[in-house]
Parts: C-alpha cells; sequence; structure tokens
C-alpha cells in the first residue's frame, strides 16, 4: 500500500457528532429548499454501499489500495447518511434505515444488472478503473462544494457546523479518487481519451443515477444556481480541468445552466 493510502486509512474514522445539537432544529428550523437538499443527500450518502457493489465486480477489487480506501469510504459515507438523517429527524421527516428501504425498493428494476454491465463494461475496456476513480473524483468535489453552498444559503449554525465536520472527510475522499485518477491518466493517453469520452457522454451530478429528475435539477438550482453558486461550480470545473486529459470539459457549469433553463 502506498503511504499516501496507509495514512489516509488509518485517519479514517466514523463522524464525530460531539456537541452537535440537533434538538436546536425545534427552535431554528431550517427552511423547505434546506431541507428537500438534504433528503436528497441523505439517500445519495446512504447509497454508497450500492456504489460498492456496482465497482467491486470490476478490476476495482484486485488493487489493495483501492480496496482498502473503499473499506473506509463506504464507512464514512454511511455516517454522513445517519448524520443528514438525524437532522431531518429533528424536523419530523423520515429519515435513516425506513426511508433507505422505501429507495432502495423503489429503483427501478434495472439496478439490479447494473453489476452485469460493469462486468461487461470491465470485460471489454481496461480503462473502466481509471474511468471510475475520475468520476469519484468529481463526485466528491461536487459533493463538498454542495455541502458548502448549503451551508451558506441555510445560515444555520449547527448545520454548518454539522457540514463542515462533513466536507473535511469529503477532503479526504477527493484527495484519494484525485491521486489514484491523476496516477491512471497521466501515463496512459488511451485511458486519458476514454475517460474524456466517458464523461462527456455519461457524466451526470452525483445521485442523477438514483433521484428522480426533478430533485437533481432542484438541488442544482438551489445550491449553484445563483452568482455565488455558479462561481463555486466554475471552482470545481476548474479543479477537474487540472486532471491530466480533462481540460475545458465544464461538466457542473454545463448541468447548472441546463436545470436552470429547464426551469424557466
Ligand atoms: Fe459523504
Ligand atoms: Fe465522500
Amino acid at each position: 500500500m502506498t503511504t499516501a493510502t496507509d495514512t489516509l486509512v488509518r485517519r479514517s474514522a466514523r463522524l464525530d457528532l460531539d456537541g452537535i445539537e440537533f434538538a436546536t432544529f425545534a427552535d431554528h428550523p431550517l427552511d423547505p429548499g434546506a431541507l428537500r437538499c438534504l433528503r436528497y443527500m441523505h439517500d445519495i450518502e446512504s447509497h454508497t454501499m450500492c456504489y460498492l457493489r456496482d465497482l467491486l465486480v470490476t478490476r476495482a477489487h484486485t488493487d489493495p489500495d483501492v480496496t482498502a480506501f473503499l473499506a473506509t469510504w463506504c464507512y464514512e459515507e454511511h455516517w454522513h447518511g445517519d448524520a443528514i438523517a438525524q437532522v431531518l429527524e429533528a424536523h419530523h421527516e423520515p429519515a435513516g434505515p425506513e426511508r433507505v428501504a422505501t429507495l432502495r425498493r423503489q429503483l427501478p428494476r434495472t439496478d439490479r444488472f447494473r453489476p452485469l454491465l460493469y462486468l461487461f463494461t470491465s470485460a471489454v475496456t481496461r480503462h473502466l478503473v481509471t474511468v471510475h476513480m475520475t468520476w469519484g473524483a468529481i463526485n466528491e468535489l461536487t459533493t463538498q462544494a454542495g455541502y458548502a453552498r448549503l451551508a451558506a444559503r441555510a445560515e444555520n449554525p449547527v448545520l454548518t457546523d454539522l457540514l463542515k465536520r462533513i466536507m473535511k472527510q469529503e477532503g479526504r475522499h477527493i484527495d484519494f479518487y484525485a491521486s489514484q485518477a491523476r496516477r491512471r491518466l497521466e501515463s496512459d493517453p488511451a485511458a486519458r481519451r476514454v475517460t474524456r469520452r466517458a464523461l462527456q457522454w455519461f457524466w451526470r451530478p452525483v445521485g442523477a443515477g438514483v433521484m428522480p429528475k426533478a430533485e437533481v435539477r432542484f438541488l442544482a438550482r438551489y445550491l449553484f444556481g445563483d452568482d455565488a453558486g455558479l462561481a463555486a461550480a466554475q471552482r470545481v470545473d476548474r479543479q477537474i480541468d487540472r486532471i491530466p486529459g480533462l481540460g475545458g470539459l465544464r461538466l457542473l457549469e454545463r448541468a447548472v445552466q441546463r436545470a436552470v433553463e429547464r426551469a424557466t
């Protein structure tokens, strides 16, 4: 295992909720828009194990650096979902295992065949793991930016404290995925071509494969639809630009523009 991965794995921990006063939401409730975002975030954080199910049928499971990270990644994301569940529950909203079970029951029938799709794609191209590591870096960057925007919009100190703690762990996820993506793309022109194409053709904002389109668009508009949001989206795009072979894609800015256009 590389020293960087070893350090990352050893630092991994269940999210520390010490001092987060969830009960204060009773007197200072979040607005309906922020709660709608949190429902989305709860569902997607809690869906991490399902993403892992798909990934492990590929060559990713042969790389001990990747599997060590994935073990901690899945654990940390689980507790992110659990923490957001506590915010929703403080607003008397359904959350946690019950909500997660409902979401999984409502997934389209095709979802059960996703591991087969991954298995097939993995047999056709040796670059699937590289695509996935790059995709992971982009999703983690987007997630972290989304939490920062939600904290800014909600202006609730308890939520801000919680989201900052989550964002710190998302930062470590970014470090792993981005370093994997850089290392795999740097030395391999074919991997750069395949990854760029895959992102151009198939990339959608994190959670888009699971959540209804209306929710994806709402989240994009609520978090990134104003000037400060657009600047945040462009910052993420500039970070993506720095990954070898991915310059000028403007994935996030374009996704936000589409969401804003479809609302008008
Ligand atoms: Fe997370
Ligand atoms: Fe993450």
